[in-house]
């Protein structure tokens, strides 16, 4: 297959085009950064576009695979942050959907991305992908991320969107931030510990991509999550046992609240989100249990 990826050079996407060039796949990346960079990341034999421009009616992708987006926890939501996070998810998706709306031979498949983020802060409250959007501005992203995607059924082209949760990764994202404070014994809970953390293993995140890729049948929302959801004490509790250290200590939700301004639901919200359409159709996860996710990440 020839595929065309956005946001192949992040955390997910690079591992994904190793995958996907091992396989024997012909990759072209849309990518903000230099050619030789994005090969670098990426692999050598992948194409690099800096702009969709170069996407020609007569050039034909088998799919598309949609992940750019400005990253969402790296800095507080000023009102440009917050314009950069829409855009670089919305406005990118729009514009790959004129693409494919003029190509003169469609994609059979896009998968775009999306998150967790969809259901809001939930409480005790579990989730499957039947649950509307919530309100607040991650879960608007997420919304708009989906709806601008959306076009793409009536234009015949298989879609799925991918609801990814916690990706916990060998390199980079949220293990990478938490690694080095509770390598040093000040893992801390947040605030009370209660919200609910869906998270995933990065290879069962890369499996469930391909298998959607693969699989006709799979059309809609996605939950990219792992079977079995953990609060944030019982994710703190994991991971220290992990690291072999203690992690005795709590953030107070004032301070959490302070430093993070708009984003403090991030971190003192949570959602219990359950996979219930990759379980439907028969995925397999390799890693359901945190524990046994975190045995095989930190060795
Ligand atoms: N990792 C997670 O836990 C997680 C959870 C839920 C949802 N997601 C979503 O899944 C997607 C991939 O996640 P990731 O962890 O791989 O993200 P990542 O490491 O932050 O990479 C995102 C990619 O998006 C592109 N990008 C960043 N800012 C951009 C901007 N302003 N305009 C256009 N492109 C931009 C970059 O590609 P170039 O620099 O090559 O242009 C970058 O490689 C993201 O959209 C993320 O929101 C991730």
């Amino acid at each position: 297959m020839h595929l065309l990826l956005t946001g192949a050079t992040g955390t997910l996407g690079r591992p994904l085009c190793a995958d996907l060039l091992r396989s024997g796949h012909q990759l072209t990346v849309l990518s903000r950064q230099a050619p030789e960079r994005v090969r670098a990341l990426c692999g050598a034999a992948v194409e690099v576009w800096s702009d969709l421009a170069a996407w020609t009616p007569q050039r034909h992708f088998d799919a598309v695979i949609n992940l750019a987006g400005e990253p969402i926890a790296d800095a507080r939501w000023t009102a440009a942050r917050k314009a950069r996070l829409r855009d670089s998810r919305i406005a990118l998706t729009e514009q790959l959907l004129q693409r494919i709306a003029a190509a003169e031979r469609r994609p059979a498949v896009l998968l775009s991305g999306s998150a967790v983020g969809w259901y809001g802060d939930g409480g005790e409250r579990v989730f499957t992908e039947a649950a509307p959007a919530a309100q607040d501005f991650a879960a608007r992203l997420c919304a708009d991320w989906e709806a601008a995607a959306r076009p793409a059924e009536a234009l015949g082209v298989r879609l799925c969107t991918l609801r990814t949760g916690l990706v916990l990764a060998r390199r980079g994202g949220l293990l990478a931030r938490m690694r080095l404070p509770f390598s040093l014994g000040l893992g801390a809970r947040l605030g009370d510990g209660r919200q609910w953390m869906s998270w995933i293993h990065e290879d069962d995140w890369r499996e469930l991509t391909l298998w959607l890729l693969a699989h006709p049948q799979a059309r809609g929302p996605f939950n990219l999550t792992a079977p079995q959801p953990v609060t944030n004490a019982e994710f703190t509790a994991a991971l220290a046992a992990a690291l072999h250290r203690p992690a005795l200590l709590a953030a107070p939700s004032w301070a959490l609240k302070l430093a993070a301004g708009e984003m403090a639901p991030l971190l003192l919200g949570g959602q219990r989100v359950l996979p219930e359409h990759a379980a439907a159709l028969g995925f397999h996860f390799r890693h359901p249990s945190l524990a046994g996710a975190l045995r095989d990440l930190l060795g």
